[in-house]
């Protein structure tokens, strides 16, 4: 038997003044997202901004939908929108926040499960990394540089490709 460890790393913020200005204009851009979340029925609104090669800025807000799993997060939104769009500019960074009334939130909010995966897929379809920038209004901000900090066991398997 061989025991394996494996580590994660995120740098954490206490203010946005902080990050660089790319970064902190990308938070200024979630918060921006938000404002089209259509959210009735969790009342908990997600933005999601994505940093382009080229400067452009793709939002992503999450779309909610009565027959609950038809809904979608605010990062597949912006992801998808990217994918169909500008594939072939490259995404930098992806800004994520969110807002409730029901709650405060301290800390930030991470990406769902199914989330983390499209942004693998398209961090291999890019062949390079895409910083997660995890901004809390009231709180922390968390920044990794790439997807394999949240998923080191992430499914991928070449000859699928
Ligand atoms: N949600 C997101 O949009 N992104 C996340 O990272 C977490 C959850 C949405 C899905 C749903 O509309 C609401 O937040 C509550 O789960």
């Amino acid at each position: 038997m061989t025991n394996h460890e494996i580590k994660i790393a995120f740098e954490e913020y206490t203010s946005l003044k902080e990050l660089n200005t790319t970064d902190q204009n990308l938070c200024l851009e979630a918060v921006n997202a938000m404002a089209n979340s259509h959210s009735p029925y969790s009342k908990f609104r997600v933005g999601a901004a994505l940093q382009l090669k080229s400067g452009k800025i793709i939002h992503g807000s999450n779309q909610e939908n009565v027959a609950y799993p038809s809904g979608l997060c605010a990062e597949r939104v912006a992801l998808f929108h990217w994918g169909a769009t500008y594939p072939n500019d490259p995404i930098e960074s992806i800004a994520i926040t969110a807002h409730t009334d029901g709650f405060e939130l301290l800390k930030p909010v991470t990406p769902c499960g199914s989330c983390l995966q499209v942004l693998a897929e398209y961090e291999r379809k890019q062949d390079k990394p895409i910083r997660v920038i995890l901004y809390c209004i009231d709180g922390l901000t968390w920044i990794t540089s790439g997807i394999e900090n949240f998923l080191p066991f992430l499914f991928f398997e070449d000859r699928l490709t």
